[in-house]
C-alpha cells in the first residue's frame, strides 16, 4: 500500500504500524460478525460531523448489548493522533468495535470479554460525480435491523457486485415495491420541487449525511418529507440522489437503464451540493 509510511493505527489501546496490527482467529467479530463500525469523512485533515457519527456508534453498541468501550472526549484524542500520522491526501476514518477475543467459539454472549476497538485512517477515493451515476434496484435480501451500522455486509456486497456486474455504479434495496437506499447510501427523490426521503425505520441506516441534507433543506426553506417512495414513484422522479459519507450527494441519472426525467443532473442537485459543500468548509477550516 502505498502512502503508509509512518501510518498508525490505534488498536486495543495502542498505536501500531498499519502493517503490524493484528487481531485474534478468536474474535467475535471476525467469527461471528459480532461487531459494529463508522465511517467519518475527513477534510482537510480533520473529522467532519464527528459528534454524530460517535453518537450513532453509541447507538448501534447499545443494540447489541455492549458499551461504548471510550469516552467522546477519548474518541476525538485517537482519531486526532491517528490522523497526525497519516499522509494520505483523500482518507476517512474507520472505526470498528468488536466483542472481542474469547477462548471458546459459541453464539452466547460472554459475560468476561473484551472488546476489540480499531480506529484507522484508510485511503478513500472520494469522487466528485458529476456527470451522474447508473444504478439498478435489486430486492432487498438484508435483516430486519439496517438501524444497526453492523458489519455484517454481505447482502450490501452482493448487491453492489450485481450493479458492477452489469457495468452500473450501484443497486437500490426495494423491499414490498418500496425503494429504501442504497448499498452504502440513503436515498432521495425529487419530485415537483419538492425533496422526498425514505423514514427512519428499522429498514434503513439513519445516515448522518442524510440528516446534514434534509438539516441544510430546512434550513433553506426547501420543501421536503420523509415518506416512503415506491419503486413507481421513483421511475418517475424529476431528480434522484444518493448520499453518504464519503461520497457526499451522487446525482442518479440512470434508474434501471432508463432516464431519470430527461437523464442529467438536475437543478436542486447542484443547489444542494453546493450548500453542502459550504456546510462542510465552516465546520472543518
Ligand atoms: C446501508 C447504508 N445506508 C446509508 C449509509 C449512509 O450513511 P452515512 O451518511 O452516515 O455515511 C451507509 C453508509 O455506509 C450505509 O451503509
Amino acid at each position: 500500500m502505498s502512502n503508509t509510511k509512518g501510518h498508525m493505527v490505534y488498536l486495543n489501546g495502542e498505536y501500531l504500524d498499519l502493517q503490524k496490527a493484528k487481531i485474534s482467529v478468536l474474535d467475535r467479530g471476525f467469527l461471528f460478525g459480532d461487531s459494529v463500525y463508522e465511517v467519518i469523512p475527513v477534510y482537510n485533515h480533520r473529522p467532519f460531523a464527528a459528534k454524530q457519527h460517535l453518537d450513532r456508534l453509541t447507538k448501534s453498541l447499545t443494540a447489541i448489548h455492549m458499551d461504548s468501550p471510550l469516552d467522546h472526549d477519548s474518541w476525538i484524542e485517537i482519531f486526532d493522533r491517528v490522523l497526525a500520522s497519516s499522509a494520505l491526501t483523500d482518507k476517512m476514518l474507520y472505526i470498528q468495535v468488536t466483542r472481542g477475543a474469547y477462548p471458546s467459539r459459541g453464539h452466547a454472549i460472554p459475560d468476561d470479554v473484551t472488546p476489540t476497538v480499531l480506529v484507522a485512517a484508510l485511503p478513500t477515493t472520494r469522487r466528485y460525480v458529476l456527470e451522474g451515476v447508473n444504478v439498478i434496484t435489486v430486492k432487498d435480501q438484508r435483516w430486519a435491523n439496517c438501524r444497526i451500522k453492523a458489519t455484517t455486509l454481505l447482502p450490501n456486497v452482493l448487491a453492489k457486485d450485481a450493479a458492477q456486474r452489469v457495468s452500473t455504479h450501484d443497486a437500490i434495496f426495494v423491499k414490498d415495491g418500496f425503494a429504501l437506499e442504497g448499498t452504502a447510501s440513503n436515498l432521495f427523490m425529487v419530485k415537483d420541487n419538492t425533496v422526498f426521503t425514505s423514514p427512519l425505520s428499522a429498514n434503513i441506516l439513519p445516515g448522518i449525511t442524510r440528516s446534514i441534507v434534509i438539516d441544510i433543506l430546512k434550513t433553506h426553506h426547501i420543501a421536503i418529507e420523509e415518506k416512503m417512495i415506491t419503486l413507481d414513484e421513483l421511475k418517475k422522479a424529476d431528480e434522484i440522489w444518493l448520499t453518504g459519507s464519503v461520497q457526499e450527494i451522487v446525482p442518479v441519472v440512470l434508474l434501471d437503464h432508463c432516464a431519470v426525467a430527461d437523464g442529467i443532473v438536475g437543478p436542486m442537485w447542484k443547489r444542494i451540493t453546493r450548500l453542502y459543500a459550504d456546510r462542510v468548509e465552516q465546520e472543518t477550516t
